[in-house]
Parts: structure tokens; sequence; C-alpha cells
């Protein structure tokens, strides 16, 4: 199994968990129905946001918390579509990767996530 080192590696790992999540039964309804993404889009950002954030390398500069707020407003994002979403996230690292990055990876996800549902369920209500 393969470290995860390079840009290349995170474009792997971010299309192969996008081509999970269009087709998962309990979150793929955001991307289709509720964002309707632009996936030209949506995944160069993606790539930047992982290399940001493993590698330092500042590509990124979006601010990832406020992309969500109005998706929430229009369906709720609960609990349970964190824990889907991580699900899919660790799966497809696990299925591809190996070492430190792959750890970190799913740990800061796994952060993120948690401050996200937290600051999703607040906006919800205000
Ligand atoms: C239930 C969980 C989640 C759902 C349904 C969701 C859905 C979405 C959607 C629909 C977009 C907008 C795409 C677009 O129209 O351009 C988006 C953007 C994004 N998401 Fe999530 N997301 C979730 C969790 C997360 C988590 C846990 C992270 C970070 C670890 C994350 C990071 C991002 C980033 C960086 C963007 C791009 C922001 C930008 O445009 O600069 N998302 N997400």
């Amino acid at each position: 199994m393969k470290k995860l080192e390079s840009r290349e590696d995170i474009e792997h790992l971010v299309n192969s968990f996008y081509a999970k999540v269009v087709k998962d039964e309990t979150i793929s309804f955001f991307f289709n129905d509720v964002a309707k993404v632009d996936w030209d889009k949506h995944l160069p950002k993606m790539y930047s946001f992982w290399e940001t954030i493993l590698f330092g390398q500042m590509t990124y500069k979006g601010n990832p918390m406020a992309v969500h707020f109005p998706i929430n407003e229009m369906k709720a994002m609960e609990r349970k579509h964190f824990d889907q979403w991580l699900e899919l996230w660790k799966l497809t690292i696990e299925e591809n990767f190996v070492g430190e990055n792959a750890d970190m990876a799913i740990y800061k996800s796994e952060n993120i996530a948690k401050l996200m549902a937290y600051k999703m369920e607040m906006a919800r209500k205000i």
C-alpha cells in the first residue's frame, strides 16, 4: 500500500471519495439535488483544500465552514450525515493509502466534521 505524499495522490483520493459520495444513499442528495455541485469547480478546490491541510501548500483560499451554511438552510446537515461522510472518507483512505499523512487526513477530517456538525446544529437553532 502506498503513502499519501503528492498532489496526484490527493487527486486520486478525492476523486475516489466523491465517486462513493455521489452514489451514497444517506448523503448523495446534498451534492446531486441540494447544491447541484459543479464537479469541475468543486474537485480542484478539494484537491487544494487537502494539499493545504496535509502538505502546508497554501493553495486553498476559501472558507469551508461558510459554504455549508446555505446548504444546511436548504436541508438540515445532521450528525448522521457527517458520520456517513466520515465513514466514506475513512474507507477511501484505508483502501488506498497508509502512513502518517493518511492518518492525519482521517484525524483532521474528524475534527473538522465535529466542528462543522456543531456549527450547523447551532445555526438551525437561531
Ligand atoms: C454531511 C457532510 C457534508 C456535506 C453534505 C457536504 C457538502 C458540500 C457541498 C454540497 C459543497 C459545495 C459544493 C459546491 O457547490 O461548490 C461542499 C464544499 C466543501 N466542503 Fe463539504 N460537505 C460535508 C462535509 C465536509 C467536511 C467534513 C469537510 C472537511 C473535512 C468539507 C469540506 C468542504 C470544502 C473545503 C468545500 C469547498 C469550499 C469552497 O468552495 O471553498 N465538507 N461541501
